[in-house]
């Protein structure tokens, strides 16, 4: 029954947090996919900070792009909990591409508020590997596994 409730880091990007109707929004479909909010805080990253953030991404076409549009204003950044919690976050979303999502899945966070490829109002996780590592570079004093010693017993 060990580490039944898994993390994801999820990040209103800032063409949402200028917009408190979609933020309001945002978290209420965050809550309705069964989401339990375990930290949450604002913060405006710098330009090294994006570019650590997303170096994964230096040489892509789009790195630049993103790169200033992160740094363009406050984000809004969530751990998440939920047993699927990785998966689940992604689908809430929606795909990358808001412009084609907007077609394909208008369901979702993406296909609904999504504004370009850039500005696509969210990022998610994409494995368990890059979930603590990016929880950790946002909630640096964060506990893993202090944090599911502590709530899971709760679920049992
Ligand atoms: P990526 O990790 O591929 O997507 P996701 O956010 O779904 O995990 O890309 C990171 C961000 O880079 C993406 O959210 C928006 C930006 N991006 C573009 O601007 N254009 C693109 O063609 C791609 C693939 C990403
Ligand atoms: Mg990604």
């Amino acid at each position: 029954m060990k580490n039944i409730l898994k993390l994801t880091l999820a990040i209103l990007k800032p063409d949402v947090v200028k917009v408190p109707f979609v933020v309001q929004e945002i978290r209420h479909r965050i809550l309705t996919a069964g989401f339990y909010v375990v930290q949450s805080r604002s913060v405006n990253l710098s330009h090294q900070e994006v570019e650590h953030f997303y170096s994964e991404h230096a040489g892509r076409f789009f790195h630049q792009r993103l790169v200033t549009f992160m740094k363009s204003g406050p984000i809004h950044v969530h751990i998440l909990a939920h047993p699927e919690a990785i998966q689940l976050w992604r689908q809430t979303m929606g795909p990358t591409k808001s412009f084609i999502t907007q077609f394909e899945a208008p369901e979702t966070i993406r296909g609904s508020f999504g504004l370009t490829d850039t500005r696509n109002c969210t990022h998610g996780s994409d494995s368990l590997a890059s979930a603590l590592k990016e929880i950790t570079f946002f909630f640096p004093k964060f506990n893993y596994e202090e944090w599911s010693e502590k709530h899971e017993p709760l679920l049992r």
